[in-house]
């Protein structure tokens, strides 16, 4: 597969093991799962597999949802029902040690990585080798190892976090998740801070994670991300899931549709395309959480070029605001 990543012409081969990596058990296999925060349902009857060697994109409007997803997976908050099935059993995720433990490891959009640090403490952070006298050089042969494996462009590991571009700096903090042979790798919004060259380092890396059958989540608002790496793409939309999509056969209007709700008919489409949806939405879906319409995969045809509201690369833009869904 050849892709342009960095959407200057620049061609990045990667090779995907699996062609069908779906054809496997799921490492990760949610059923039903629903949250609420008080009155707010942030999630309602969830499902979602993501297969090893899978890049499974999840998207969604502003307060869709993805972040408490993630955050039941990191074992952030209990989710109040439905299941969890990791690596073939049934599991609950009381606590972020329970989620490294089982082999969910979770990068955060703030990254959470010591500016005054340089790379190689902040890979071994907390688990240091040597208990009694640090092995600096086994750490720091280590830390050579696992950036070549991600083809990582650090410059050296002696230096701080600090100086680190954005791009090299999520290389970090995905190289310190690796650290303990996760299974599931969750990575939200790896790219939103970033320049081009950046994103396509970032992205680049992804297809490495995948390339060494890791199961991936990946957040994201870019489509053009999205469609980049992504094998599969989950939507939610105000809490609900609202088609999973093989990214081969989905455009990106379909996508946006999906995200926005602007999707079922003719009507409705044209609606949005004239801005009317944004009102009728405000009008007919105040307080409600699960306008959602679709709960599979794209079933009717593509809308028209142009059609959907909000620029493709910037889904969250459109003229829409949906209830409910204030961050
Ligand atoms: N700790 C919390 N307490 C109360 N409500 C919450 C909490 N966390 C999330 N919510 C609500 O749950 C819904 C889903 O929020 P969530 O953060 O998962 O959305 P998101 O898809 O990650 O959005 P964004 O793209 O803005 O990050 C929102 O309505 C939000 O206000
Ligand atoms: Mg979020």
């Amino acid at each position: 597969m050849s892709k342009d990543v960095t959407g200057k012409g620049e061609a990045v081969v990667s090779t995907v093991s699996a062609e069908r990596p779906e054809a496997t058990a799921p490492v990760l296999s949610m059923r039903g799962v629903s949250k609420h925060f008080g009155a707010v349902a942030a999630l309602t009857d969830i499902d979602l597999d993501v297969h090893a060697g899978e890049v499974v994109a999840l998207v969604g409007d502003n307060g869709a949802g993805k972040s408490t997803l993630v955050k039941i997976l990191a074992g952030v908050h209990p989710q109040d029902t439905g299941t969890v099935n990791f690596d073939g059993k049934d599991v609950t995720i009381h606590t972020p040690v329970d989620s490294i433990q089982l082999g969910i490891a979770t990068v955060f959009q703030d990254l959470a990585l010591c500016d005054n640090l340089s790379v190689v403490d902040n890979l071994f952070l907390g688990r240091e080798l040597g208990p009694w006298r640090l092995n600096e050089v086994e750490m720091e042969v280590q830390s050579w190892k696992l950036l070549r494996q991600l083809s990582a462009k650090i410059p050296s590991v002696r230096i701080a976090v600090a100086s680190l571009s954005g791009g090299q700096r999520q290389t970090v903090a995905i190289a310190r998740s690796l650290l303990g042979s996760p299974k599931l790798i969750i990575l939200d919004e790896p790219t939103a801070a970033l320049g081009v060259a950046q994103t396509a380092e970032v992205l680049n890396l992804v297809e490495r994670l995948r390339e060494n059958g890791l199961a991936v989540i990946m957040i994201s608002h870019n489509m053009q991300d999205v469609k980049a790496v992504a094998d599969r793409v989950a939507v939610l939309r105000l809490g609900k899931n609202n088609g999973t999509f093989r990214m081969k056969e989905v455009s990106t209007d379909e996508l946006i549709a999906a995200i926005t709700g602007a999707t079922d008919n003719v009507v409705t489409q044209r609606a949005a395309q004239t801005g009317a949806a944004a009102a009728a939405n405000a009008a007919g879906t105040a307080g409600t959480v699960g306008g959602a319409d679709r709960l599979d995969g794209p079933g009717g045809g593509s809308l028209p070029p142009g059609q959907a509201p909000g620029s493709p690369g910037q889904p969250g833009s459109g003229p829409a605001p949906e209830e409910g869904a204030a961050p």
